[in-house]
């Protein structure tokens, strides 16, 4: 072997071993919220502890841990915000987060725990009390001082963020929302509120790219997966829904200019008494949102009030909209594999608008029925679209 060789190999040899000590003096640096303060007794207020937590694993400059531990931490609003020093810090939770009994503490937040700005989170485990229930009550009495309750989790404007395995219970509003964001992965997530919980959505995507729905299960009292202006290439696989609101594209077209939701895919979903399965709905006044190339694949209803609906005449109270059409334009919606029971009459209604009538709807392999003898049906206005393979209620193209 020539010098130079030699010299080649020793070095390729040198840096390897390089590489190794950086990568092996490197490990993730752990911050546990209880060293710094936090109490797990489910009443002092640990709010200081975790955000400590948080601004040192966002300042470091390398990959970091908050951990929270086993017990119960009583938090207010938690600000966990970027950029942060470092593009690899998990959140791992064995514990539980309460939220205060008293929901004027968390007050005029828009959430309680949220992630902004950030890159390259991963959260996992762990459970979020947000004991939602006195707020309910609140609001289902006549007083008129009750605040609108904030979301449990919410993550935005941020990159590459993971959440695997949390529970969310009893929300005050939304459990879980996904705003402007990129690449989101939510897994083998829990979700659990009463079905008469007011606006308690399971999750929520709005104006984000390339968010991952998987394995999940949600009972709550609005929609399991609601879907709002501005989601595109979502995917939303192997999620149980019921009691809930469905997955429900929309409410779209609240605003005359709104961003178009496309390319999503539901695909291997069960719902089970619910009030509604797959749902697009959209205000009735003028808008130019859209949507765009669904596919609604592999679903199983049981009991559910409206398994597949398209209502372009939202108007609720007859608000700013009584006698006007939808400008949301619904094309290329595909239904396959659809059965199961409906618990009311109309099993399929696609009521679409007068102006934008809905175009490219195919069914394929739909077979929905109604209580005992008396069979489904299917009600569809100013809908286009064909059928093949096996079909039941038909009646709409
Ligand atoms: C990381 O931060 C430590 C102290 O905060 C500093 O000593 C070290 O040089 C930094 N390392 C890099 C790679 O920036
Ligand atoms: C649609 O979204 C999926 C992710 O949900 C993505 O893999 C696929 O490439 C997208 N398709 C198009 C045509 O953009
Ligand atoms: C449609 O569903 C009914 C009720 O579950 C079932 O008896 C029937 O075999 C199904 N038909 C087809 C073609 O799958």
């Amino acid at each position: 072997m020539s010098n130079h060789r030699l010299l080649s190999v020793v070095s390729t040899f040198m840096m390897l071993i390089i590489i190794n000590t950086v990568s092996f003096t490197q490990p993730a640096v752990g911050y546990n919220v209880k060293r710094l303060g936090a109490q797990p007794d489910g009443k002092t207020d640990s709010t200081k502890a975790f955000m400590a937590a948080w601004a040192r694993a966002c300042g470091s400059n390398q990959s970091a841990t908050v951990y929270v531990p086993k017990g119960r931490f009583m938090v207010g609003g938690l600000q966990f915000s970027g950029p942060c020093k470092n593009g690899a810090i998990t959140v791992r939770i064995d514990g539980t987060l309460v939220a205060p009994a008293n929901y004027f503490v968390l007050g005029k937040a828009q959430y309680w725990l949220g992630f902004q700005h950030v890159q390259g989170v991963k959260i996992v485990g762990g459970t979020m009390d947000a004991q939602g229930a006195g707020l309910w009550a609140c609001k289902a009495s006549s007083l008129k001082i009750c605040p609108d309750g904030v979301t449990s989790l919410a993550i935005s404007n941020s990159n590459d963020v993971k959440v695997y395995g949390l529970t969310s219970l009893n929300s005050q509003m939304f459990h879980i929302v996904v705003n402007g964001c990129n690449n989101v992965r939510v897994v083998g997530v829990n979700v659990v509120a009463p079905g008469n919980s007011p606006n308690t959505d399971g999750i929520h995507v709005q104006l984000s790219t390339g968010v991952t729905i998987l394995n999940t299960k949600i009972s709550t009292g609005d929609d399991c997966v609601s879907i709002g202006p501005g989601a595109t290439d979502l995917w939303i696989e192997n999620v149980r829904c019921g009691p809930g609101h469905g997955i429900s594209i929309g409410s779209l077209g609240k605003d005359l200019k709104e961003e178009g939701v496309k390319n999503v895919t539901v695909k291997r979903v069960r719902f089970k008494n619910a009030d509604n399965g797959l749902r697009i709905k959209s205000w009735g006044r003028p808008s130019n949102g859209f949507v765009d190339n669904v596919l609604f694949q592999n679903v199983v209803m049981s009991n559910v009030k409206n398994p597949i609906l398209i209502d372009q005449n939202y108007c609720p109270v007859h608000n700013n909209c009584p006698h006007q059409v939808s400008g949301v334009k619904i094309s290329n919606v595909k239904y396959e594999d659809i059965h199961g029971t409906s618990a009311t009459k109309v099993a399929v209604k696609l009521d679409c608008s007068k102006k934008y009538p809905c175009d490219g709807i195919t069914m394929q392999n739909v077979n929905l029925s109604f209580k005992n003898q008396i069979p489904a049906s299917a009600h569809c206005i100013n809908a286009g679209g064909k059928t093949s393979g096996f079909i039941k209620p038909t009646g709409c193209f």
